[in-house]
Protein backbone atom coordinates (compact mmCIF):
# COMPACT_ATOMS: atom_id res chain seq x y z
CA UNK A 1 0.00 0.00 0.00
CA UNK A 2 1.24 3.56 -1.28
CA UNK A 3 1.49 6.05 1.52
CA UNK A 4 2.99 9.53 2.47
CA UNK A 5 6.10 9.23 3.85
CA UNK A 6 6.98 12.13 6.18
CA UNK A 7 10.35 12.54 8.36
CA UNK A 8 10.43 14.15 11.52
CA UNK A 9 13.92 15.57 13.20
CA UNK A 10 13.73 14.02 16.42
CA UNK A 11 16.70 16.01 17.85
CA UNK A 12 14.52 19.52 16.98
CA UNK A 13 11.57 19.46 19.22
CA UNK A 14 9.02 16.29 20.51
CA UNK A 15 6.81 16.90 17.80
CA UNK A 16 8.60 13.29 16.09
CA UNK A 17 8.02 11.59 19.44
CA UNK A 18 4.30 12.41 19.83
CA UNK A 19 3.97 11.39 16.22
CA UNK A 20 5.44 8.22 16.36
CA UNK A 21 4.04 7.21 19.99
CA UNK A 22 0.55 7.94 18.27
CA UNK A 23 1.20 5.83 15.37
CA UNK A 24 2.91 2.96 17.27
CA UNK A 25 -0.26 2.89 19.88
CA UNK A 26 -2.55 2.69 16.84
CA UNK A 27 -0.95 -0.26 15.44
CA UNK A 28 1.74 1.52 12.70
CA UNK A 29 5.20 1.64 11.98
CA UNK A 30 7.54 4.03 12.62
CA UNK A 31 11.76 3.69 11.57
CA UNK A 32 13.61 5.29 14.34
CA UNK A 33 17.55 5.97 14.96
CA UNK A 34 19.13 3.11 17.40
CA UNK A 35 23.18 3.23 17.65
CA UNK A 36 23.95 0.11 15.24
CA UNK A 37 21.41 0.51 12.21
CA UNK A 38 17.83 2.45 11.99
CA UNK A 39 15.07 0.01 13.05
CA UNK A 40 11.27 -0.58 11.59
CA UNK A 41 9.41 -0.45 14.69
CA UNK A 42 5.39 -1.55 15.68
CA UNK A 43 3.87 -2.79 18.70
CA UNK A 44 5.56 -6.07 19.04
CA UNK A 45 2.39 -7.32 20.73
CA UNK A 46 0.13 -6.89 17.87
CA UNK A 47 -0.29 -8.89 15.10
CA UNK A 48 -1.82 -7.02 12.24
CA UNK A 49 1.43 -4.11 13.05
CA UNK A 50 4.01 -6.78 12.70
CA UNK A 51 2.43 -8.04 9.60
CA UNK A 52 2.85 -4.38 8.43
CA UNK A 53 7.13 -4.52 8.86
CA UNK A 54 7.39 -7.72 7.01
CA UNK A 55 5.07 -6.46 4.14
CA UNK A 56 6.49 -2.82 3.67
CA UNK A 57 10.54 -4.62 4.04
CA UNK A 58 9.27 -7.28 1.81
CA UNK A 59 11.16 -9.37 4.22
CA UNK A 60 10.32 -13.41 4.38
CA UNK A 61 8.20 -14.12 6.85
CA UNK A 62 10.05 -16.95 8.42
CA UNK A 63 12.73 -14.31 9.49
CA UNK A 64 12.05 -13.65 13.20
CA UNK A 65 12.37 -9.96 14.15
CA UNK A 66 13.98 -8.34 17.22
CA UNK A 67 11.92 -6.96 20.28
CA UNK A 68 13.41 -3.57 21.62
CA UNK A 69 12.54 -2.40 25.39
CA UNK A 70 14.00 0.55 27.77
CA UNK A 71 13.24 -1.19 30.83
CA UNK A 72 13.96 -4.28 31.96
CA UNK A 73 10.13 -4.67 33.97
CA UNK A 74 9.18 -5.09 30.07
CA UNK A 75 11.16 -8.65 30.15
CA UNK A 76 8.74 -10.11 32.15
CA UNK A 77 5.57 -10.28 29.56
CA UNK A 78 8.27 -11.45 26.61
CA UNK A 79 10.55 -14.01 27.84
CA UNK A 80 9.89 -17.10 29.97
CA UNK A 81 13.15 -17.70 31.70
CA UNK A 82 16.41 -15.63 31.97
CA UNK A 83 19.08 -17.87 31.92
CA UNK A 84 22.67 -16.40 34.16
CA UNK A 85 24.93 -15.73 31.57
CA UNK A 86 22.35 -14.13 29.80
CA UNK A 87 21.30 -11.61 32.92
CA UNK A 88 25.23 -11.20 33.27
CA UNK A 89 24.97 -10.39 29.50
CA UNK A 90 21.99 -7.59 30.48
CA UNK A 91 23.68 -6.38 33.22
CA UNK A 92 27.07 -5.67 31.09
CA UNK A 93 26.16 -4.75 28.07
CA UNK A 94 22.36 -2.94 28.28
CA UNK A 95 21.71 -0.94 27.15
CA UNK A 96 23.76 -1.63 24.25
CA UNK A 97 24.27 -3.27 20.71
CA UNK A 98 23.79 -6.68 22.16
CA UNK A 99 20.67 -8.64 21.13
CA UNK A 100 20.27 -11.87 23.30
CA UNK A 101 18.04 -14.70 22.05
CA UNK A 102 15.55 -16.03 25.24
CA UNK A 103 12.90 -18.75 25.59
CA UNK A 104 9.81 -16.24 24.62
CA UNK A 105 7.08 -15.00 26.64
CA UNK A 106 3.37 -15.38 26.11
CA UNK A 107 2.61 -11.81 24.97
CA UNK A 108 4.45 -11.81 21.96
CA UNK A 109 2.39 -11.32 18.27
CA UNK A 110 3.67 -14.79 16.85
CA UNK A 111 4.86 -13.15 13.90
CA UNK A 112 7.59 -11.55 15.77
CA UNK A 113 9.35 -14.44 16.28
CA UNK A 114 8.04 -16.97 13.12
CA UNK A 115 6.45 -19.42 15.32
CA UNK A 116 9.87 -20.12 17.00
CA UNK A 117 9.91 -20.54 20.39
CA UNK A 118 12.46 -18.20 21.10
CA UNK A 119 12.98 -14.50 21.10
CA UNK A 120 15.74 -11.69 20.09
CA UNK A 121 15.71 -9.47 22.98
CA UNK A 122 18.03 -5.61 23.08
CA UNK A 123 17.77 -2.64 24.99
CA UNK A 124 19.17 0.07 22.13
CA UNK A 125 21.98 2.57 23.57
CA UNK A 126 20.52 5.71 21.94
CA UNK A 127 18.19 8.75 23.51
CA UNK A 128 15.31 8.77 20.67
CA UNK A 129 14.89 4.92 20.80
CA UNK A 130 14.82 4.82 24.35
CA UNK A 131 12.33 7.92 24.63
CA UNK A 132 9.77 6.42 22.40
CA UNK A 133 9.82 2.85 23.24
CA UNK A 134 9.31 4.32 27.00
CA UNK A 135 6.81 6.48 25.81
CA UNK A 136 4.67 4.00 23.85
CA UNK A 137 4.90 1.60 26.64
CA UNK A 138 5.43 -1.31 24.78
CA UNK A 139 7.43 -3.77 23.62
CA UNK A 140 9.13 -2.46 19.98
CA UNK A 141 9.31 -5.46 17.62
CA UNK A 142 12.15 -3.55 14.78
CA UNK A 143 14.52 -5.13 11.83
CA UNK A 144 16.52 -2.94 9.98
CA UNK A 145 15.05 -0.24 8.19
CA UNK A 146 15.74 -1.21 4.84
CA UNK A 147 14.18 -3.05 1.93
CA UNK A 148 15.31 -6.61 2.16
CA UNK A 149 18.29 -7.22 0.22
CA UNK A 150 19.65 -3.66 0.57
CA UNK A 151 22.07 -2.54 3.24
CA UNK A 152 20.87 -1.89 6.55
CA UNK A 153 20.37 2.16 7.09
CA UNK A 154 22.58 4.42 8.86
CA UNK A 155 20.95 7.27 8.36
CA UNK A 156 17.28 8.55 7.65
CA UNK A 157 17.82 9.39 3.89
CA UNK A 158 18.64 5.45 3.67
CA UNK A 159 15.57 4.36 4.97
CA UNK A 160 13.64 7.48 3.03
CA UNK A 161 15.67 5.55 -0.30
CA UNK A 162 14.23 2.30 0.36
CA UNK A 163 10.93 2.69 2.43
CA UNK A 164 9.71 5.77 1.00
CA UNK A 165 5.85 5.85 0.08
CA UNK A 166 5.31 2.59 2.29
CA UNK A 167 5.63 3.58 5.88
CA UNK A 168 4.05 6.56 7.19
CA UNK A 169 7.03 8.31 9.37
CA UNK A 170 10.62 8.65 9.87
CA UNK A 171 12.06 9.41 13.03
CA UNK A 172 15.77 11.35 12.20
CA UNK A 173 18.54 10.79 14.81
CA UNK A 174 21.44 11.74 12.57
CA UNK A 175 23.93 8.91 11.45
CA UNK A 176 24.26 5.86 13.96
CA UNK A 177 27.07 5.91 15.70
CA UNK A 178 28.16 1.69 15.37
CA UNK A 179 26.49 1.38 11.52
CA UNK A 180 26.61 -2.75 11.96
CA UNK A 181 23.97 -4.27 13.71
CA UNK A 182 23.78 -5.97 17.07
CA UNK A 183 25.54 -8.69 18.09
CA UNK A 184 23.14 -11.98 18.22
CA UNK A 185 24.35 -14.26 21.03
CA UNK A 186 22.13 -17.24 21.54
CA UNK A 187 21.36 -18.04 25.06
CA UNK A 188 19.20 -20.87 24.75
CA UNK A 189 22.25 -23.37 24.09
CA UNK A 190 25.28 -24.01 26.50
CA UNK A 191 27.70 -22.62 25.63
CA UNK A 192 26.17 -19.32 24.20
CA UNK A 193 26.62 -19.30 20.99
CA UNK A 194 27.61 -15.93 18.52
CA UNK A 195 24.67 -16.13 15.54
CA UNK A 196 25.54 -12.64 14.12
CA UNK A 197 28.79 -10.63 15.12
CA UNK A 198 28.04 -7.36 16.12
CA UNK A 199 30.36 -4.65 18.22
CA UNK A 200 30.12 -6.19 21.23
CA UNK A 201 32.48 -9.15 20.65
CA UNK A 202 33.26 -12.60 21.27
CA UNK A 203 36.42 -11.48 23.58
CA UNK A 204 34.27 -8.96 25.29
CA UNK A 205 31.31 -11.75 26.15
CA UNK A 206 34.11 -14.57 26.93
CA UNK A 207 35.46 -11.80 29.36
CA UNK A 208 32.43 -11.72 31.36
CA UNK A 209 30.68 -15.20 30.57
CA UNK A 210 33.49 -17.48 29.88
CA UNK A 211 32.90 -19.94 27.41
CA UNK A 212 31.20 -18.14 23.86
CA UNK A 213 31.26 -19.87 20.55
CA UNK A 214 31.01 -18.21 17.34
CA UNK A 215 29.25 -20.05 14.21
CA UNK A 216 31.63 -20.93 11.68
CA UNK A 217 29.40 -20.11 9.01
CA UNK A 218 29.35 -16.18 10.16
CA UNK A 219 32.93 -16.05 8.34
CA UNK A 220 33.65 -18.78 5.95
CA UNK A 221 31.26 -20.19 3.49
CA UNK A 222 29.67 -23.93 3.16
CA UNK A 223 28.19 -24.01 6.37
CA UNK A 224 24.48 -24.74 7.32
CA UNK A 225 22.91 -21.71 9.00
CA UNK A 226 21.96 -21.38 12.60
CA UNK A 227 20.00 -18.45 12.61
CA UNK A 228 16.64 -17.95 10.55
CA UNK A 229 18.27 -14.99 9.24
CA UNK A 230 21.25 -16.72 7.40
CA UNK A 231 20.07 -18.50 5.33
CA UNK A 232 19.07 -15.81 2.96
CA UNK A 233 21.96 -14.01 0.96
CA UNK A 234 21.90 -10.28 2.78
CA UNK A 235 22.81 -7.76 0.34
CA UNK A 236 25.05 -7.88 -2.15
CA UNK A 237 25.98 -4.61 -4.34
CA UNK A 238 24.97 -4.41 -8.18
CA UNK A 239 28.21 -4.74 -9.20
CA UNK A 240 30.83 -7.71 -8.92
CA UNK A 241 32.89 -7.56 -5.57
CA UNK A 242 35.80 -8.84 -4.10
CA UNK A 243 37.68 -8.56 -0.77
CA UNK A 244 41.66 -8.63 -0.76
CA UNK A 245 42.79 -9.67 2.37
CA UNK A 246 46.50 -9.35 3.89
CA UNK A 247 49.03 -7.25 4.05
CA UNK A 248 47.85 -3.54 3.08
CA UNK A 249 50.90 -3.17 0.83
CA UNK A 250 50.25 -6.14 -1.18
CA UNK A 251 46.58 -5.64 -1.29
CA UNK A 252 47.42 -2.34 -2.97
CA UNK A 253 49.54 -4.28 -5.41
CA UNK A 254 47.07 -6.77 -6.31
CA UNK A 255 44.13 -3.92 -6.82
CA UNK A 256 46.37 -1.81 -9.31
CA UNK A 257 46.94 -5.03 -11.06
CA UNK A 258 43.28 -6.03 -11.39
CA UNK A 259 41.88 -2.78 -12.20
CA UNK A 260 44.75 -2.75 -15.21
CA UNK A 261 43.35 -6.35 -16.28
CA UNK A 262 39.33 -5.24 -16.00
CA UNK A 263 39.78 -2.46 -17.86
CA UNK A 264 41.97 -3.61 -20.48
CA UNK A 265 38.95 -6.01 -20.75
CA UNK A 266 36.68 -3.54 -20.50
CA UNK A 267 37.84 0.10 -21.08
CA UNK A 268 34.06 1.07 -20.64
CA UNK A 269 32.95 0.05 -17.68
CA UNK A 270 32.86 1.45 -14.07
CA UNK A 271 35.62 0.17 -11.51
CA UNK A 272 35.15 0.96 -7.75
CA UNK A 273 38.06 0.39 -5.25
CA UNK A 274 37.15 0.85 -1.46
CA UNK A 275 40.06 1.43 1.36
CA UNK A 276 39.43 0.63 4.58
CA UNK A 277 42.88 1.85 6.19
CA UNK A 278 45.30 4.88 5.16
CA UNK A 279 48.57 3.76 3.98
CA UNK A 280 51.47 6.01 3.18
CA UNK A 281 51.75 6.36 -0.39
CA UNK A 282 48.07 6.61 -1.22
CA UNK A 283 47.44 9.40 -2.29
CA UNK A 284 50.29 8.57 -5.23
CA UNK A 285 48.61 5.45 -5.67
CA UNK A 286 45.11 6.64 -5.79
CA UNK A 287 46.21 9.00 -8.37
CA UNK A 288 47.33 6.21 -10.45
CA UNK A 289 44.35 4.58 -10.25
CA UNK A 290 42.72 7.62 -11.48
CA UNK A 291 44.98 8.05 -14.29
CA UNK A 292 43.75 4.23 -15.35
CA UNK A 293 40.03 5.05 -15.22
CA UNK A 294 39.07 4.00 -12.45
CA UNK A 295 35.71 6.04 -11.73
CA UNK A 296 35.20 5.25 -7.46
CA UNK A 297 37.57 5.34 -5.17
CA UNK A 298 36.04 5.44 -1.56
CA UNK A 299 38.65 6.16 1.53
CA UNK A 300 38.14 6.51 5.06
CA UNK A 301 37.83 10.18 5.60
CA UNK A 302 38.47 9.97 9.66
CA UNK A 303 41.05 7.51 11.70
CA UNK A 304 40.33 5.38 9.23
CA UNK A 305 40.28 2.86 12.21
CA UNK A 306 37.65 0.05 12.69
CA UNK A 307 35.16 1.50 14.14
CA UNK A 308 35.23 3.73 11.42
CA UNK A 309 34.96 1.38 8.98
CA UNK A 310 32.17 -0.51 10.60
CA UNK A 311 30.33 2.83 11.00
CA UNK A 312 30.22 3.72 7.37
CA UNK A 313 30.53 0.32 5.23
CA UNK A 314 26.96 0.46 4.19
CA UNK A 315 27.09 3.73 3.15
CA UNK A 316 30.13 2.81 1.05
CA UNK A 317 28.22 0.27 -0.05
CA UNK A 318 25.27 2.38 -0.95
CA UNK A 319 27.25 5.04 -2.67
CA UNK A 320 28.73 2.51 -5.28
CA UNK A 321 24.82 1.08 -6.16
CA UNK A 322 24.02 4.27 -6.81
CA UNK A 323 27.12 5.23 -9.26
CA UNK A 324 26.51 1.97 -11.03
CA UNK A 325 29.95 0.48 -10.44
CA UNK A 326 30.66 -2.82 -12.16
CA UNK A 327 33.19 -4.38 -10.13
CA UNK A 328 34.29 -3.65 -6.61
CA UNK A 329 37.71 -4.11 -4.98
CA UNK A 330 37.29 -3.38 -1.16
CA UNK A 331 40.13 -3.86 1.15
CA UNK A 332 39.77 -6.12 4.03
CA UNK A 333 40.16 -5.97 7.69
CA UNK A 334 41.97 -8.16 10.07
CA UNK A 335 39.08 -10.70 11.75
CA UNK A 336 39.91 -9.60 15.30
CA UNK A 337 37.60 -8.19 17.90
CA UNK A 338 34.81 -5.62 15.64
CA UNK A 339 37.00 -6.61 12.63
CA UNK A 340 35.01 -10.19 12.53
CA UNK A 341 31.43 -8.29 12.29
CA UNK A 342 32.95 -6.00 9.48
CA UNK A 343 34.53 -8.93 7.71
CA UNK A 344 31.30 -10.62 7.79
CA UNK A 345 29.01 -8.11 6.29
CA UNK A 346 32.06 -7.71 3.80
CA UNK A 347 32.22 -11.18 2.77
CA UNK A 348 28.73 -11.91 2.75
CA UNK A 349 28.49 -8.55 0.28
CA UNK A 350 31.33 -10.40 -1.81
CA UNK A 351 29.23 -13.26 -2.11
CA UNK A 352 32.71 -14.83 -0.65
CA UNK A 353 34.67 -13.86 -3.42
CA UNK A 354 37.80 -13.18 -2.01
CA UNK A 355 41.42 -12.95 -3.02
CA UNK A 356 44.24 -13.35 0.18
CA UNK A 357 47.84 -12.05 -0.84
O1 LIG B 1 21.18 -3.76 15.49
C1 LIG B 1 20.18 -4.44 15.27
O2 LIG B 1 20.03 -5.57 15.75
C2 LIG B 1 19.08 -3.81 14.39
C3 LIG B 1 18.48 -2.63 15.12
C4 LIG B 1 17.30 -2.05 14.42
O3 LIG B 1 18.15 -3.01 16.44
N1 LIG B 1 18.09 -4.80 14.07
C5 LIG B 1 18.32 -5.82 13.19
O4 LIG B 1 17.23 -6.65 12.99
O5 LIG B 1 19.37 -5.98 12.66
P1 LIG B 1 17.16 -7.70 11.79
O6 LIG B 1 15.78 -8.24 11.81
O7 LIG B 1 17.61 -7.08 10.53
O8 LIG B 1 18.09 -8.87 12.23
C6 LIG B 1 17.67 -9.77 13.25
C7 LIG B 1 18.53 -11.01 13.22
C8 LIG B 1 18.16 -11.86 12.04
O9 LIG B 1 19.36 -12.42 11.49
C9 LIG B 1 17.29 -12.93 12.67
O10 LIG B 1 17.29 -14.13 11.92
C10 LIG B 1 17.92 -13.09 14.03
O11 LIG B 1 18.30 -11.78 14.40
N2 LIG B 1 16.95 -13.60 15.00
C11 LIG B 1 15.85 -12.98 15.48
N3 LIG B 1 15.17 -13.78 16.32
C12 LIG B 1 15.84 -14.94 16.39
C13 LIG B 1 15.64 -16.17 17.08
N4 LIG B 1 14.60 -16.38 17.87
N5 LIG B 1 16.56 -17.15 16.91
C14 LIG B 1 17.63 -16.95 16.11
N6 LIG B 1 17.88 -15.82 15.43
C15 LIG B 1 16.99 -14.83 15.55
MG1 LIG C 1 18.36 -6.66 8.64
Amino acid sequence: SRETTVVMDARKDDSGYETAVKLLQAGEVVAFPTETVYGLGADATNDEAVRKIFEAKGRPADNPLIVHIADFQQLDAIVSEIPDVARICMEKFWPGPLTLILPKGPTLSKYVTANLPSVGIRMPNHPVAMRLIRQTGLPIAAPSANRSGRPSPTCAQHVWEDLKDRIPLILDGGETAVGLESTVLDCTVSPPIILRPGEITQEMLQQVIGDVSMDAGLLEEHHAPKSPGMKYTHYAPQGDMTVLEGDPKRIRTSIRELCQQMLLEQPNQRVGVLLTTNQTGDEAFCEQLDQMGVEWIIRPQGNADIQETGQHLYQWLREFDEKNVAKILAEGVPVQGFGAAVMNRMRKAAGHSIIRV
